[in-house]
């Protein structure tokens, strides 16, 4: 089938928090293998997984030790082309992590010469002032080596220098080996970030560390930076099955974007602005005409391993409310593991936790840990965790879940059953409210009005048992007459 992404959902899988297959307390591949069944009975087209290569950790597999295997915490390779066989004969397709932005400090590459890695002799101090996503300068200085190397996240993840022709090489070939498996695309790490300022001329601006990059203007974001990519397409499409690319290319202007989508490009770039907006219809409705206006395909995405859930964002109506928001969007979506089951955010107690981000700020930031907690499949919670889950998560099973036919589970399956299609147009609405139609279906989302009356005609799907009228805090699909 063509294009398949084009209005696909996707389910994004933190594999140390799915399924724990043997007891260890870890996520692991046996473990997604034996969930494809409940994958499929959801009703998403792909799945994502996040890295599974070996790793030391440092940020919880986002820093590759090895790009070409897997970390014996989560299996083998043949667990891998297990897991692809079995997703394909169900119909799901797979797409894998790919982190090029930087390896772990414990890489080979990173033992060796260095010259694959963005250093600059010691001698002046910082070379700039760029700093490190997580807090503290992007530079640490190795005394041995006498110099500095970068690291846009923690020291124990070095930038790799993409002006290196051999760095482009390794990666086609660690492109070759995933696609040779297999895989029906990747999702790229940092898409935006490869590529580095060749001057690495200061920022103009001091970079506030909690953006997350979206916000710098001379690092990274280089022009060179879509050479890859036209690169990569190329060799995607000399597969066949219509293998897709995923940026993960994090601006707070949409608009810069769009660079990265044109059509000998990725096919798909996350859409992060709806992940920052509160449970508020103009804010909403700005973000979404922004992403339409600036973007060929808006890839829709309110959660992932990154971000704060969103039942802890809007509240637990709401955030059964935003799901039928979210699958009306006209084009690819995205969902996180355990949105689907109404997961809260958790507070860990600090002495839990486990995230760099929680340790680089010295406690400042809490980190992402509270999002990373392992999914509840049974009522029975898991003796063993690397992440412990509250107690009340035993309701919040898929088990208990699957019971329930007012369950978040429930809804979200029903939904995934029969997201519209069609044009998207907005349709007026009272202060508070969101509605708009895609094709014949009309989907009303009631923020914070008193309440909504319901358009004529047949009700598919709401958020919450209701009669004519929405109140607060839900959302409902309507198949209208005629
Ligand atoms: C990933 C994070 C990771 C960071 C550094 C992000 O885009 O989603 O989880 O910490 O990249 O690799
Ligand atoms: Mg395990």
């Amino acid at each position: 089938m063509g294009e398949w992404w084009r209005d696909a959902v996707f389910y994004a899988i933190y594999v140390r928090s799915f399924d724990d297959s043997d007891g260890d307390g870890v996520g692991d591949l046996p473990g997604i293998r034996r969930r494809l069944p409940y994958l499929r009975e959801l009703g998403v087209d792909a799945v994502w997984l996040t890295p599974f290569y070996p790793s030391p950790g440092a940020d919880h597999g986002y820093d590759v030790a090895d790009y070409v295997d897997v970390d014996p915490l989560f299996g083998t390779l043949s667990d891998f082309d297990d897991l692809i066989v079995e997703a394909h004969a169900l119909g799901l397709r797979v797409i894998v992590d790919i982190v090029p932005n930087h390896t772990s400090s414990a890489h080979p590459w990173f033992a060796g010469d260095r010259s694959r890695y963005v250093t600059v002799p010691a001698g002046n101090g910082l070379p700039n002032n760029w700093p490190s996503t997580w807090g503290g300068p992007a530079w640490t200085l190795d005394e041995e080596r006498g110099e500095y190397y970068l690291h846009l996240f923690a020291p124990e993840q070095p930038d790799l220098d993409w002006h290196e022709v051999q760095v482009r090489a390794d990666f086609d070939e660690i492109l070759r080996f995933w696609l040779d498996r297999g895989v029906d695309g990747f999702r790229i790490d940092v898409a935006h970030g490869l590529v580095k300022n060749a001057a690495l001329a200061n920022e103009p601006e001091p970079i506030p560390a909690a953006r997350f990059s979206s916000d710098w203007r001379t690092a990274i974001d280089q022009p060179e930076v879509h050479d890859i990519y036209r690169d990569w397409r190329e060799l995607a499409d000399s597969y066949e099955g219509d293998r897709v690319l995923v940026g993960e290319v994090t601006f707070s202007d949409q608009k810069r974007i769009a660079p990265y989508l044109r059509p000998d490009e990725l096919q798909l770039a996350f859409n992060f602005s709806l992940m920052f907006q509160p449970w508020e219809a103009e804010a909403m409705r700005t973000s979404i005409d922004e992403s339409l206006v600036a973007l060929p395909i808006v890839t829709w995405v309110v959660e992932s391993h990154d971000v704060t859930r969103i039942v802890t964002r809007f509240g637990p109506r709401a955030a059964r409310a935003a799901s039928l928001l979210l699958l009306a969007l006209p084009g690819p979506v995205f969902l996180y593991q355990g949105q689907e089951l109404g997961l809260e955010e958790v507070d860990l107690p600090d002495e839990l936790r486990q995230d760099p981000i929680f340790f680089r700020t010295r406690g400042e930031r809490k980190g992402r840990d509270g999002c990373r907690i392992p999914l509840p499949w049974t009522r029975d919670l898991p003796e063993r965790s690397w992440l412990p889950l509250p107690a009340g998560w035993s309701d919040l099973s898929v088990e208990a879940q699957l019971e329930d036919a007012a369950s978040t589970l429930a809804l979200y399956r029903a939904a995934l059953r029969q997201r519209p299609g069609g044009e998207f147009r907005w349709v007026e609405s009272p202060d508070g409210t969101l509605v708009f139609a895609r094709g014949g279906t009309l989907c009303a989302v009631n923020l914070a009005a008193d309440d909504l009356p319901l358009p004529d005609g047949e009700l598919l799907i709401a958020s919450d048992a209701i009669v004519d009228r929405l109140p607060r805090e839900t959302a409902a699909w309507v198949r209208l007459r005629g």
